[in-house]
């Protein structure tokens, strides 16, 4: 079967084609992406554009504003391609000096630069363009994230020589160190410059790229092809430059120069810092050839043992060497004892030839510009005076040769001792172990000294090659020689008694391990010279080896706001450290907090408020400690120390320690709700909620409010308020619906949500859901997570049918007559119903309740009239003043409410109805008599049972006749009838 795919996709990719249409209009604002590293002091660029305009020609206006680390949520202007007075005060000189600037790259582009960046840069930067049309629609502002970081790249010719000589033709080798101690991810560059005498510019004889290419500079192409010049790695920071045949184009200043790059977050490499080591004068001396005749030259040594070695150099120099054929002869005391000839055959001397053949006497040419004797073991025979004749031996048209002008060396005269003299040289420091940054003392100790003594200290780094280089000499008048490739470097040599020298090289590295020779010399009273030596190895500890690093917290994991202490443990710490504590985020970006350099310097970045940083030292160990002050989200991730030993101006950095997770937890919500509820509320009349806070985490926090209403499909939104009191229909509330509902916020804090007019679809289960804010160390809101309490809500369709009597009436007594106000219940909601009915009495603009029959058949008196109530029928309530007197006037009536079943077993309020106004007018005949009675209480109202006591049975009596009175002329009222006495009066009602 086939099936077509297209098909069914086509409307879709036409939906598709069509949003993107729509998407093709929007405004987009870019801007470089960050985090951008850049070293304190260089240059910051930021590329910013925007696109999507109605008018893409139209030069848009531009603003670049920034966020500091310290203080993340305020804003400050930098500048503005619209408004000269946009910058804030901190930037505006910058500006005015031009150090920062914007440019327009094209009308939708601009480019942002600080020159001389400084530390305090760093932070968020953000590029908004100014809106010139009358909508919006799309994204009008960018932000970049610029970190500043020390410079720390360090680059330094090896015992930089202050001028070089040489010769035209001879070899060259320099080396040069160049490290860096930043944290991030870079790559050094490195290259040796040479500007030719007369020249303006220095031009690269070779460089090693960032990506680690070697590149020959221009117009040493073919020397680098032909190997004659080489640029060497030897290890992590060391760079050698070897040219094998110097020219005199040559001559000029050479110097090395280390780039550091970085690559930014959209891939492209940046140099972020380059530095140039000092400029060494080279000079190349031409040859100065006056005829075909070799220059001769001899070496060897002027002191030998019997039984050592003798080896003589012999160096020619000529022009056209390596074409040219020479002959070589050697000669002792003026005769010649071994030649090479022109095609590398030896003659040897009569005497020698038994030597020879034993293997005692060797000849070698070993270069095309050197060749070698060698006597071994020499005797002291051997002794006297030496030197080197050389000649040209030019190749005639039969191939034989033709001998040229011979040239001979100077004369050495050479010595051979016997040792039975008795002078021995011991050197007390056997085979040792240094740490980087000590101090190597050796010490050799001369005995059987009979005559005045003189010292050299050779050493050889490299254990391949044979050959030992002087380091320092003293001689027998006490002066001292250091050699050149130690110019830069402390030496010391003393002589503490007559026959004991020492020998100090402080601040030693890794690369001074090798083999340390001291050769002490006695010149006898003879006049004869004996020398005697001893060596020792030495290894200066490689640095990985013996700094440890360890890193540590007691307490990773924290509630916000605490603080969280890190300890980096160093051991060995005897050497110049530089100590940096970073911090990886989560989204991977590595930030330097502070480094602390061997120096004692403290540099910050970022922002500093938040740490604390401290050094312990404790001899073999130092802790440093970085606190984090009040730790909030934005300090949580992985901490992480990184040390680097700073020796001879070279970084070397340690493996770093593993990472420490700090954990930043919320704090334990304390937020309680008023409790789960039930409302039953009848239809048409207002549905309120309340949602009470009851208690809070914090009495600064803030809290956001939804109202759900639970359904089956899932909850619907009702209502939403934020932590800043705005509040937001759900969605799935409709229009109409809207209208009816409110939220009010009142102290408390409570919550109330008010639907008006209920309908049997507000029924339901309404949900309060509250978050609290809290804020941060830095004043960011946070929040924690949310609790909610439900109300139930029922709606009753039950209709209101309570009716009472409501006719007024008037009723004239004579001054101690009882008089009734009757209550009369017309019409009921339910047969179910239960009332609750308050009598009032009202004179002038004054209400006051009198008297309260719950429900629950509890009554309650309130004011100090004596009354009697009772209930003649279920639908009658009676309340009947006993001996009115002349305040007794005035409006009386009754207020009912009617309560009825609601469900969950409950009553609720259903109706409430007021009855007619009963007006009493109190018959003024009798007052005479009831001021009788009640003259001495003078006029006060008060408690009958004050009154009962007090007036005693005369009371008693009165009230016993009013009764019976009553009863005897009225009679109807047979129902049952309470006596309020029974119930306590409220005297504060
Ligand atoms: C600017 O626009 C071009 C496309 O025209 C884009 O390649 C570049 O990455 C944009 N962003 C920035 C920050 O320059
Ligand atoms: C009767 O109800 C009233 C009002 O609801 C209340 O104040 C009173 O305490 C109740 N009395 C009894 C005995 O339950």
């Amino acid at each position: 079967m086939k099936f077509s795919v297209f098909s069914p996709l086509r409307p879709f990719l036409l939906i598709s084609l069509g949003l993107f249409l729509l998407c093709e209009a929007k405004v987009n604002t870019e801007i470089q992406t960050g985090p951008l590293y850049r070293v304190v002091g260089s240059l910051l660029s930021i590329s910013c554009n925007t696109s999507g305009f109605s008018n893409p020609n139209l030069k848009k206006d531009f603003k670049i504003l920034m966020k500091n680390p310290a203080k993340p949520f305020h804003e400050i202007n930098i500048i503005s391609s619209e408004d000269p007075n946009f910058s804030y005060a901190r930037f505006f000189p910058r500006i005015q000096k031009n150090e920062i600037s914007m440019k327009h790259v094209d009308s939708n582009s601009i480019i942002f630069e600080i020159k001389n960046l400084k530390k305090e840069d760093e932070g968020e930067y953000e590029c908004a363009v100014v809106n010139p049309e009358y909508t919006f629609n799309g994204i009008y502002s960018a932000k970049t994230v610029v970190k500043v970081i020390d410079d720390s790249l360090s680059i330094t010719s090896s015992g930089s020589p202050t001028s070089l000589s040489y010769n035209e033709g001879e070899a060259l080798s320099l080396t040069c160190q160049a490290s860096t101690n930043t944290i991030q991810h870079v790559h050094l560059a490195f290259a040796w410059y040479l500007r030719k005498e007369g020249a303006q510019d220095a031009k690269p004889i070779i460089s090693l790229d960032r990506d680690f290419t070697l590149v020959p500079g221009e117009g040493f192409e073919q020397r680098y092809r032909d190997e004659a010049i080489r640029l060497d790695k030897l290890d992590e920071a060391t760079y050698r430059l070897n040219i094998a045949e110097l020219e005199q184009s040559d001559q000029g200043q050479i110097y090395c120069q280390a780039q550091e790059w970085i690559q930014d977050p959209d891939r492209s490499w940046y140099k972020i810092s380059q530095k140039d080591a000092e400029e060494i004068p080279l000079t190349v001396k031409a040859k100065v050839v006056t005829s075909m005749s070799p220059q001769v030259s001899l070496s060897a040594k002027n002191a030998l043992h019997e039984g050592q070695e003798l080896l003589l150099s012999c160096g020619i120099n000529a022009q056209n060497l390596a074409k040219r054929f020479f002959s070589v002869a050697w000669l002792w005391e003026g005769n010649e004892l071994a030649k090479i000839g022109p095609t590398g055959i030896l003659t040897v001397r009569q005497e020698y030839i038994d030597r020879e053949r034993i293997g005692e006497l060797k000849a070698t040419r070993t270069g095309n510009n050197n060749y070698q004797l060698r006597i071994m073991p020499v005797k002291t025979t051997d002794k006297g005076s030496y030197s080197c004749r050389a000649w040209p031996e030019e190749r005639g048209e039969d191939g034989n040769f033709n001998q040229g002008a011979a040239q001979d060396s100077q004369a050495m005269a050479i010595d051979i001792f016997t040792p039975e003299s008795g002078f021995s040289v011991k050197m007390q420091n056997v085979r040792q172990t240094v740490s980087p940054g000590q101090n190597l003392k050796l010490i050799c100790d001369a005995d059987g000294v009979k005559g005045q003594l003189s010292v050299t200290w050779n050493r050889k780094t490299l254990p391949t090659s044979s050959l030992f280089a002087t380091i320092v000499s003293l001689n027998k008048n006490g002066v001292t020689e250091k050699a050149g490739a130690f110019a830069s470097r402390e030496v010391r040599v003393t002589r503490p008694t007559m026959n004991r020298f020492v020998f100090e090289l402080p601040d030693v590295a890794e690369s001074d391990s090798g083999t340390y020779e001291c050769i002490v010399s006695e010149t006898q009273p003879n006049g004869r010279t004996e020398s005697q030596k001893q060596n020792v190895d030495i290894t200066v500890q490689s640095i990985d080896s013996l700094v440890k690093v360890a890193l540590r917290s007691r307490e990773p994991v924290v509630t916000m706001g605490n603080d969280v202490q890190l300890m980096c443990k160093i051991s060995r710490p005897d050497v110049p450290m530089t100590l940096t504590w970073s911090w990886e985020t989560e989204d991977g970006n590595l930030n330097t907090i502070v480094v602390l350099y061997s120096n004692g310097s403290i540099s910050w970045s970022g922002d500093q408020s938040h740490y604390q940083v401290q050094v312990d030292n404790q001899g073999n160990i130092v802790m440093y400690s970085l606190k984090v002050l009040r730790a909030s989200h934005r300090e949580a991730g992985k901490y992480q120390c990184t040390v680097s030993v700073f020796l001879h101006n070279v970084y070397k950095k340690l493996p770093a320690s593993h990472f420490v997770d700090v954990k930043v937890l919320n704090p334990d919500s304390k937020l309680a709700l008023s409790p789960n509820q039930t409302i039953a509320q009848r239809i048409n009349t207002d549905i309120q909620i309340y949602c009470k806070v009851t208690s809070r985490t914090s009495e600064f926090s803030l809290f956001a409010v939804t109202w759900e209403l639970q359904e089956d499909a899932g909850n619907k939104i009702i209502l939403t308020s934020d932590r800043n009191g705005i509040t937001m229909f759900g969605e799935q509330i409709e229009e109409s619906h809207r209208k009816r509902i409110s939220m009010r916020h009142t102290d408390g804090p409570t919550f109330e949500l008010t639907i008006q007019q209920a309908r049997i679809s507000d029924k339901g289960i309404y949900l309060c859901k509250v978050v609290e804010y809290l804020q941060d160390p830095w004043g960011e809101w946070y929040s924690l997570s949310d609790k909610h309490s439900h109300t139930e809500v029922d709606v009753i369709e039950l209709e209101k049918k309570l009716s009472i009597e409501t006719k007024d009436a008037e009723m004239n007594i004579s001054i101690a007559e009882d008089f009734s106000i009757p209550c009369y219940i017309t019409q009921q909601s339910t047969n179910e119903s239960q009332f609750q009915v308050t009598w009032f009495w009202q004179q002038g603009t004054e209400v006051k309740t009198i008297f309260t029959a719950y429900r629950n058949s509890t009554l309650q008196a309130r004011d100090k009239n004596v009354v009697r109530y009772d209930r003649p029928s279920p639908h009658q309530f009676n309340l009947t003043v006993l001996k009115s007197n002349s305040e007794s006037d005035g409006i009386y009536f009754c207020e009912v409410e009617e309560w009825i079943h609601a469900p969950g077993d409950k009553w609720m309020k259903h109706a409430v109805e007021k009855s007619g106004n009963l007006n009493v007018t109190v018959d003024a005949e009798g007052q005479a008599k009831a001021v009788t009675d009640l003259t001495w209480q003078a006029g006060t109202w008060i408690p009958i049972y004050v009154v009962t006591v007090s007036i005693g049975l005369c009371v008693i009596t009165i009230l016993a006749y009013k009764l019976c009175k009553k009863n005897t002329s009225g009679g109807k009222n047979s129902g049952p009838s309470l006596w309020t006495e029974q119930v306590p009066l409220d005297p504060h009602a």
